[in-house]
């Protein structure tokens, strides 16, 4: 089976809702972020804080583009959308996009600090959702609403568009 994508914002349930289908398909699951802290044994905010964001978005590129292309479902990083050329390559794969209300995304990342753009005081992060909103849309084959769902109910609809 084609590899399956999952993107949406950061606390969309990427990584939740990718093991559970992962497990569901009889497929092998692989989360990025993770893929990008144990090849460069850093942490993300590390990268982020001695590389910038530039770097980082460099590494997660190539990690992308290194994923397996059948049997596994990946979860990416919220802003794997930002690079065009990651919407050209994410373009005619299975991509599932999990779109979540401003709402839930507060509330579940209220006391995060792993994440540095969450953390970055600079940025209006509900403007960043909005505009990520069309890049998610623009590669996404299923786009499932989260919203007061269970990983059930979620893993079960994304099963159903496959
Ligand atoms: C990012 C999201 C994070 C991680 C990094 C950057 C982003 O992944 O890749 O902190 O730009 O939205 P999650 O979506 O898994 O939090």
């Amino acid at each position: 089976m084609e590899s399956i994508y999952l993107v949406g914002f950061m606390g969309s349930g990427k990584s939740t809702i990718g093991k559970q289908l992962a497990k569901k398909l009889n497929l092998l699951y692989i989360d990025m972020d993770e893929q990008i802290e144990q090849t460069t044994k850093k942490q993300i905010k590390t990268i982020f804080a001695e590389e910038g964001e530039q770097a980082f978005r460099d590494i997660e590129h190539k990690i992308l583009t290194e994923t397996p292309k059948q049997g596994y479902v990946v979860s990416t990083g919220g802003g794997i959308i930002e690079r065009k050329e990651n919407r050209q390559w994410l373009l005619n794969k299975q991509v599932v996009y999990l779109n979540t209300s401003w709402d839930t995304i507060k509330n579940r990342l209220a006391h995060d600090q792993s994440r540095p753009i969450w953390q970055d005081q600079s940025k209006d992060k509900q403007l960043l959702m909005q505009s990520r909103d069309p890049k998610y849309r623009e590669i996404a084959k299923i786009i499932v609403n989260t919203d007061q769902r269970s990983i059930d109910q979620i893993v079960a609809e994304i099963n159903l568009h496959l």
